[in-house]
Order: structure tokens, then C-alpha cells, then sequence
């Protein structure tokens, strides 16, 4: 038996030692916010923080994961998420320069980049809240570009 703490809750699972954490999270735990990707630490999918660092689980045996804390997509509220899906739109906008350039073909995939290396946050759950924004009306797509509303974004991130 092996112990692991995720998402400040301590679990027993009856699993061999070099298994990848994100399949024991996944199918002995049942948190599939996690998802599998490329299967050999490529693409992040299956990023969750352990110790506060961003890990790729499919790789990390859970013997490894012991005495540690581990926290998945689970953990984060969907106020964090916009708050630091907030946070990554302005910093896209910053690096574009103006927002006049045309950068709409280039937003989504910068912004997963950014929630999927940085966060853990999967793809899906960063589309999600995306939309979201979007009804919201904080940021609209155009054909030339982007439009952010500073003023709704500054309440976001504050
Ligand atoms: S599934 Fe792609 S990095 Fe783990």
C-alpha cells in the first residue's frame, strides 16, 4: 500500500511502485481533470504540481510522490483560473505590442502554452474559461486582431 497526499487529502492506494502517477490519480482516484497526451513528458497534458513544482506525472512513478504534496486541476478554483487566465492574455498583449497587429491566430495557442506550462491547467478547462471570457465580453476576436478591455481585466487580476 502506498499513501499520497493530493489536493491536501491523504489517499492509500494498492498499486505496483513504478506506476505513473497520473494513471493512479486518474483511474485509482477517479480525478480525470489530468489528461494524457504524448505519453513521454512532450507535451504537458498530464502536468500536476508536486511540492509546488510543475511536473509531468505520466513519467513520475508514485513511489516518488510520497511524503509530498501533490495538486491537481482539481485544486484550482475557477476564480484562479480566470485570474491567471488574465494574466496570460496581458502578457500575450504585451509581447504583441499593439493590439491593433493581428495576433487572434496566435492567442489560443499562446494562452494554453502559458496555463499548460505554468499551471498545470488542462487544454479543455483553458477553452472552457476562454469562452467565457469571451460572453463575458473582457475580450473579443477580431479578424485584424484582439480587443482586450483593460479596465474589466485590471478587476480580473487585482
Ligand atoms: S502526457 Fe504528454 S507530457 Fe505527459
Amino acid at each position: 500500500m502506498i499513501s499520497i497526499t493530493v489536493n491536501d487529502v491523504k489517499h492509500d492506494v494498492d498499486v505496483p511502485p513504478e506506476m505513473p502517477l497520473l494513471w493512479v490519480i486518474r483511474d485509482e482516484l477517479g480525478m480525470t481533470g489530468t489528461k494524457f497526451g504524448c505519453g513521454v513528458a512532450q507535451c504537458g497534458a498530464c502536468t500536476m504540481h508536486i511540492d509546488g513544482e510543475a511536473t509531468r506525472t505520466c513519467v513520475f512513478p508514485v513511489a516518488a510522490a510520497v511524503g509530498r504534496q501533490i495538486h491537481t486541476i482539481e485544486s484550482l478554483s475557477t476564480e484562479s483560473i480566470e485570474r491567471r487566465l488574465a494574466g496570460a492574455l496581458i502578457r500575450f498583449c504585451a509581447r504583441l505590442g499593439t493590439p491593433e497587429e493581428d495576433g487572434s491566430s496566435r492567442m489560443m495557442p499562446f494562452t494554453h502554452e502559458m496555463l499548460s506550462r505554468y499551471v498545470g491547467t488542462s487544454r479543455e478547462i483553458i477553452t472552457h474559461h476562454m469562452n467565457h471570457f469571451r460572453k463575458q465580453g473582457y475580450v473579443s476576436y477580431s479578424r485584424r486582431g484582439i480587443l482586450l478591455y483593460p479596465q474589466a481585466m485590471g478587476a480580473l487580476i487585482n
